[in-house]
């Protein structure tokens, strides 16, 4: 029962949070009605105020924690509870882990009352300083004479006023001041909407979005930033494809290790590469667990991006093949196969959404499949009649949802049994959580 000061609205309520939401906002029911209380978990007590309210829900703020749940911790980021890149900070670590386990728990139900035989123990690590690509936002706000960088806020959209980000590689976490001042200063600090950051195991590079052109002033500054902090910069005036190096002149690849594998990656600053870099690691250390393969093995690679997978594997089966959609991609694999000695991968453009590409790879004859699609995953793909004459498919996802939508395919339609899943927390403090899931139709699983 919740009670009402008995003054004016908008007033205070005190309520009690049942369960988070998928931002990772607390929900108590006040009148029948969904009241959001973002920063409040489950089983708490707190004393809020209204704030906004719609036909379905209300929106609250929170004024006190009465009753805090055992799972509560201090939130370490002194931008909590405003910035909207995590949500989660104020939950224990192992809880966060718990929560998103539950949730994959409910979505396989839902989706086609489907359960993993047995599940993984999660795959966690460091939970600070991990991010090694970020989008962050730009904008200048004139009242205050200066540009704010950062993630949009948890309720409202604006860029969030940040002074550091403890999620993000420190290389770059602890220098959101200085890339402040830096866009501060430009004559066209108006026009720069956002920065994209990349983190290699030896370098940072920045991809500046702008609007309008640079003038030589400019141009100057950010080179000047670029060769004081040690970072390369890169302009991007239109879309994706017109990202170009300003320092150093020529675009130069960052890279990463995977030490448990002897291989070095090279990326360049716009290509997909795993968020999280110690999570990765041990990311491609549990897929090879699971599968076990064998040295006579044929393996395929979906969505294969760098070789991110595939070269570790490479090691490991007779012959892998990755297949990848962005023809620079697979420049990069091959390039990456190359330069660590590879002979037995293979890597291939191939537009996975089309039954039409993909059956003559599906035709042919493979122990395993590997899977990691982009978020909308690979209905299409995992429908097709040849999947049935596959004996494992390993799933890896950044997107629950659609996993669990493809595992009830795999599973109800395809004749596969979920043997194992688990999470991995690629993205520890938000809402977000990475999956693994083996499927099997044979005893090894
Ligand atoms: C989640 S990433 C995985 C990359 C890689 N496995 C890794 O671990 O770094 C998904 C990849 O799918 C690729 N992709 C997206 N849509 C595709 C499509 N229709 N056909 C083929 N590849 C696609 C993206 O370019 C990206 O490299």
């Amino acid at each position: 029962m919740s009670s009402r000061a008995p003054n004016k609205a908008p007033c205070w309520l005190l309520v009690t949070v049942h369960e988070l939401n998928p931002k990772g906002f607390g929900i108590a029911c006040v009148d029948g009605r969904q009241l959001i209380v973002p920063g409040a978990l489950p089983g708490e007590r707190v004393k809020v105020r209204l704030r906004r309210r719609g036909r379905r829900n209300a929106h609250s703020e929170l004024i006190e924690v009465l009753e805090p749940a055992p799972e509560r911790v201090a939130p370490r980021c002194p931008h909590f509870g405003i910035c909207g890149g995590c949500t989660l900070q104020h939950l224990d670590p192992a809880a966060q882990l718990a929560r998103k386990q539950q949730h994959l728990r409910d979505l396989f139900w839902q989706h086609g009352q489907v359960a993993p035989q047995s599940w993984l123990p999660p795959v966690a690590q460091d939970p600070w300083g991990y991010r090694r690509r970020a989008r962050l936002g730009a904008r200048f706000v004139e009242k205050k004479g200066s540009v704010l960088v950062g993630y949009r806020e948890a309720q409202g959209g604006f860029v969030a006023d940040l002074s550091r980000c403890m999620t993000l590689h420190p290389l770059i976490g602890e220098r959101i001041e200085r890339l402040r001042d830096l866009l501060t200063q430009l004559e066209c600090r108006r026009y720069i909407p956002q920065i994209e950051v990349a983190v290699g195991d030896a370098d940072v590079a920045l991809m500046i979005r702008h609007l309008v052109a640079l003038g030589p002033s400019d141009r100057a500054r950010l080179i000047a930033f670029a060769r004081a902090q040690a970072v390369q910069i890169y302009l991007q005036p239109g879309g994706p494809d017109t990202l170009a190096p300003l320092w150093p002149a020529e675009a130069k690849p960052l890279h990463y290790r995977l030490p448990d594998w002897g291989l070095e990656l090279q990326f360049m600053p716009g290509d997909f590469v795993q968020v999280n870099g110690a999570v990765n690691q041990r990311l491609i250390s549990q897929a090879v667990a699971l599968l076990a393969p064998e040295k006579h093995e044929r393996m395929l690679d979906l969505y294969c991006g760098i070789g991110n997978f595939t070269l570790p594997f490479a090691g490991l089966v007779g012959e892998i093949v990755g297949l990848e959609g962005c023809a620079s991609l697979v420049e990069r694999a091959q390039e990456n196969a190359r330069r660590n000695g590879i002979d037995n991968a293979q890597f291939h453009q191939s537009d996975l959404a089309s039954a039409a590409a993909c059956a003559p790879w599906l035709q042919q004859s493979w122990h395993t499949l590997l899977i990691d699609p982009p978020r909308s995953g690979c209905s299409s793909l995992l429908g097709a009649p040849e999947i049935a004459r596959l004996r494992r498919i390993l799933y890896v996802s950044c997107n629950p949802e659609t996993l669990a939508r493809d595992a009830s395919l795999l599973v109800r339609q395809q004749g596969f049994q979920l043997a194992r899943a688990g999470i991995v927390d690629m993205f520890p403090h938000t809402n977000h959580a990475e999956v693994i899931a083996l499927f099997v139709r044979d005893k090894r699983g």
